[in-house]
């Protein structure tokens, strides 16, 4: 049986539209029928610099919400037709997002409550991974996560910046349920309302000199021990080192550009999101574990989204808004 997808041809080649064969379940794997793609920032990147492809024609892409089409075997708590958000994979045309139909693991799955389109779940993947690792993967943040102990960091400071980005909204909304009681975020303040909604208890206009950034969060907090910076730009880098205190942890998302000094007791990490790396995934299985009810009881909420049109076609438009920096607090999503 074939679908159509979105195509990286070759090295560099612009994304191309062509026909793919639909995969099958394997152990532990799930197919499903795409109804939403979210689409993210290293997309482009893939195809500008070739970063994380190792085989052409490429199916990339990471964000999929849709319909159970087929379970694999050992898969027992999905069946067809349920309403689920899935993880795509690196380096494997049947896992990747941007296809009619995708592979995903079960247990990086979870099901949509019927309060939320699928269009808003398909900005879940990539987002909620990326906090849940950067905060709570043991070769990161290493924080405990609320699925362990609710509430655990009680009276205690985080700063995030970017917090209205994809990454942000996930970060914030974790670092609310691990009981953070100062959750400082920098944003546009025109999102100031909706980051607060979320579980900011301060916004800092993320357009302000570095300089006043840095007295504006140390005017807040002068004990943060954990930033994460979602943009991990050298200018947000630099606020981020200044702030954090003693024995703290930076997690950058793209290569960190700071440096301790020799007998500096603070570390940071450029994160990689890859929930399949085996000391990532039993602290992502458990989170999307929670999910479903997080969705329910609105403890968690999906990212605003935009609808670009054109399906899969779409997706070079919505690559393109995000390489120029044209997007701002809302997660673009294509639908098929
Ligand atoms: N390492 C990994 O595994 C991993 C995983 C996921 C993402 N990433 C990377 O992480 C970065 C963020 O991804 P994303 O999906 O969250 O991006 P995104 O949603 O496209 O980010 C858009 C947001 O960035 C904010 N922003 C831009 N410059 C800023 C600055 N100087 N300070 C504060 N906020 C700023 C904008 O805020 P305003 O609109 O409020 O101005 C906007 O809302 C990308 O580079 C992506 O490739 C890495």
């Amino acid at each position: 049986m074939s679908q159509k997808a979105l195509f990286i041809p070759s090295k560099q080649a612009q994304f191309q539209v062509g026909p793919a064969d639909i995969p099958k379940p394997g152990d532990g794997e799930i197919l499903v029928k795409v109804h939403a793609i979210g689409i993210n920032p290293l997309e482009w990147k893939q195809q500008a610099f070739g970063v994380i492809i190792e085989h052409y024609p490429a199916i990339v892409g990471q964000d999929v919400a849709g319909i159970v089409e087929e379970v694999g075997a050992g898969v027992t708590n999905f069946v067809k037709g349920e309403r689920v958000a899935a993880r795509a994979g690196f380096n494997s045309n049947a896992h990747g997002a941007y296809q009619e139909y995708m592979l995903a693991p079960a247990d990086l799955t979870a099901k949509i409550p019927s309060n939320i389109s699928l269009e808003a779940a398909s900005s879940l993947p990539t987002g909620v991974d990326t906090a849940t690792i950067g905060l709570f993967g043991p070769l990161d943040g290493n924080l405990t996560s609320p699925t362990e102990k609710l509430n655990a960091y009680q009276g205690q400071s985080i700063l995030i910046l970017g917090g209205s980005g994809s990454v942000g909204v996930y970060t914030i909304q974790l670092a609310r349920l691990s009981g953070f009681s100062t959750i400082i975020a920098t944003a546009s303040l025109r999102h100031e309302t909706y980051l607060k909604s979320l579980g900011a208890t301060h916004v800092i206009n993320r357009t302000l000199p570095e300089a006043e950034v840095i007295q504006a969060v140390t005017s807040i907090s002068n004990d943060i021990k954990i930033v994460y910076d979602t943009i991990s730009e050298p200018d947000t880098q630099k606020i981020g080192w200044a702030v954090l205190a003693s024995g703290g942890h930076l997690v950058t998302t793209v290569g960190a550009t700071v440096k301790p000094e020799a007998g500096d007791t603070r570390t940071v990490k450029w994160v990689f999101a890859a929930p399949t790396i085996p000391p990532n995934r039993p602290v992502c299985t458990a989170v999307w574990d929670q999910v479903t009810k997080w969705l329910e009881d609105g403890s968690l909420v999906p990212n605003k989204v935009e609808v670009v049109p054109g399906g899969l076609g779409g997706i070079v438009t919505g690559l393109d808004r995000l390489r120029a920096n044209q997007v701002s607090g809302v997660k673009l999503v294509v639908t098929l």
